[in-house]
């Protein structure tokens, strides 16, 4: 299939704009969808229509699906890439903060499929890219509204890839391994090992962009990118399950013992 049309979530940085700036080239229309206008980045594209919605906003989100549908411009393919991460779950669980993931990362692309599933069929294929993460194979705990809004995003895509699967929507996601964007930098909070891990197995920025628009073209389900970050997940993977404590987050970030009080023993259960 050749990409005539695309939208894509979150494009003033990162994976978002990168995609933008690849699109801009090589695709007659783009749909740029950011929570706030940036003069710079409108500037750069005179040819990209941008609309500014926070994808968090389901009503907006589908005044604007409805909107494109109304006046012919639908795009054919959906890149729902928008996303936070926060460290919610450290030294106590902060529910604001996690809350504002799940409404980014989860509802953020929920909110597109709503109106989308509604609309009736118009004989184009639209094509439905979520970007989910690696953390599904082995979660971070300190950023838990991150790693549960990938989980329940890949959950709801591989639902709807298999419900949908002879219709004009093509359901897909990307299981995207470390790149090095804003998201990725959040390092700077994270133990030494797991940003060693991360920079070792990290992809570029580039070889991301050319990956996931190759992907849309298709109707594969999944890609996994870049796949020489999987061995380091599956080794978290099984070292989460096999070696107690290991990247479980029984210390704090700072290296506190949680919730022990000094020289307790620990109750004998039952
Ligand atoms: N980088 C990685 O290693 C990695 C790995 C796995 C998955 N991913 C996923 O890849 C996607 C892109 O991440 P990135 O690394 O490119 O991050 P990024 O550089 O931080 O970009 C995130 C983008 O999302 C936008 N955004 C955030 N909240 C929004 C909202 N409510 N409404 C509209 N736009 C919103 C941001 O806009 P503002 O500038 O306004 O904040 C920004 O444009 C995310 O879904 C992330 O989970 C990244």
């Amino acid at each position: 299939m050749e990409v005539k049309s695309v939208l894509i979530t979150g494009t003033t940085s990162g994976l978002g704009r990168g995609l933008l700036q690849h699109y801009a080239e090589h695709a007659p229309k783009v749909i740029s969808v950011n929570r706030r206008r940036v003069a710079e980045l409108e500037g750069q594209y005179p040819s990209v229509r941008f609309e500014c919605v926070d994808v968090r906003s389901a009503e907006s989100v589908d005044s604007l699906v409805r909107d494109l549908a109304a006046s012919g411009d639908l795009p054919d393919v959906f890149i729902l890439n928008a996303g936070i991460n926060r460290l919610d779950n450290d030294e106590a669980f902060d529910l604001p903060l996690y809350r504002e993931v799940i409404d980014t990362n989860l509802y953020g692309v929920l909110n597109f499929i709503a109106p989308l599933t509604r609309l009736p069929v118009a004989g184009v294929e639209r094509h439905i890219v979520a970007i989910s993460s690696m953390v599904n194979y082995a979660g971070n705990p300190y950023g838990l509204g991150y790693y549960t809004s990938k989980k329940a995003l890949t959950a709801c895509f591989e639902v709807w890839a298999d419900m949908y699967a002879e219709t004009d929507l093509v359901f897909k996601q990307v299981m995207l391994g470390p790149v090095q964007t804003a998201i990725y930098t959040m390092g700077d909070r994270l133990p030494g090992w797991i940003v060693r891990i991360k920079s070792l197995s990290s992809g570029s920025l580039d070889g991301a962009v050319r990956a996931i628009s190759r992907f849309a073209r298709t109707r594969k389900k999944k890609l996994i990118y870049p796949l020489r970050a999987l061995p380091a997940f599956g080794a978290m993977w099984l070292g989460q399950r096999l070696i107690p404590g290991f990247f479980q987050g029984r210390k704090t970030l700072e290296g506190r013992s949680r919730r022990r009080q000094q020289g307790a023993n620990r109750a004998p259960m039952g």
